[in-house]
């Protein structure tokens, strides 16, 4: 497994915390929905008792599932990739944050890749009867923006991430969209986008 050179993790206030995961699928590493997520971080740590990992999937080696049926009688996956820390990291995680630009009307390869290998969890959920066990309710968080203003801009990643929750047992939660967004700096130069994000996530934070 490689080191942690592909994330970071910018606070770690104290013991029986929250940690908040993002999941970064831009190859924009300082791009629009990159600052969306870092503007919600600033937000989740005004309330103490938070940590927040940045995971940025653009950096990592994770092969796309080949259907290949072999998580299906084991609910492992055959790869041994840098998947295999963001199972772990996924499963740990109190609070997930899956961050992508619109693509397409979907989401970006990067973010698409992680999302296919849970297939392995869906094996262990719906074949093998493994149903995760939680102390505590999970939940689960959509951001993403777009460069242009369509009504269905994120109907198709809205539900690929409710199906991803369903799968991993987190509550799908009320998701976080920009429209209109297009150069990399767009949301930096938009102080009203910003508070929007940081307001987002220390509601988020205030509410547990
Ligand atoms: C391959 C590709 C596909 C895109 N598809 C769409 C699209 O379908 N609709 C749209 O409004 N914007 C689309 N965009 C624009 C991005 O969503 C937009 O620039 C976004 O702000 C980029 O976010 P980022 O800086 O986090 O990468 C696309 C951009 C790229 C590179």
């Amino acid at each position: 497994m490689n080191n942690v050179s592909y994330s970071d993790v910018v606070q770690n206030q104290m013991k029986n915390q929250m940690h908040n995961l993002f999941i970064l699928g831009s190859p924009r590493k300082n791009g629009n929905s990159a600052t969306m997520a870092k503007a919600v971080a600033d937000g989740l740590l005004q309330t103490k008792g938070n940590s927040v990992e940045n995971i940025y999937l653009n950096d990592m080696n994770i092969r796309p599932c080949q259907d290949c049926g072999g998580c299906l009688s084991t609910g492992n996956c055959v790869f041994d990739d840098d998947m295999a820390s963001l199972y772990t990291k996924t499963d740990e995680a109190d609070r997930l944050f899956f961050v992508s630009p619109c693509y397409f009307y979907a989401m970006s390869a990067q973010i698409k890749v992680y999302i296919d290998r849970f297939q392995a969890r869906w094996a262990r959920k719906y074949l093998l009867n493994q149903v995760p066990t939680a102390k505590h309710k999970r939940t689960g968080h959509l951001l993403s923006c777009a460069a242009t203003d369509g009504a269905e801009l994120f109907t198709g990643a809205i539900l690929s991430i409710k199906c991803l929750c369903d799968t991993l047992d987190i509550s799908y939660e009320e998701p976080l969209f920009f429209r209109k967004v297009e150069s990399r700096n767009s949301i930096r130069n938009l102080p009203e986008h910003i508070a929007s994000c940081e307001l987002y996530g220390s509601k988020i934070a205030s509410r547990s």
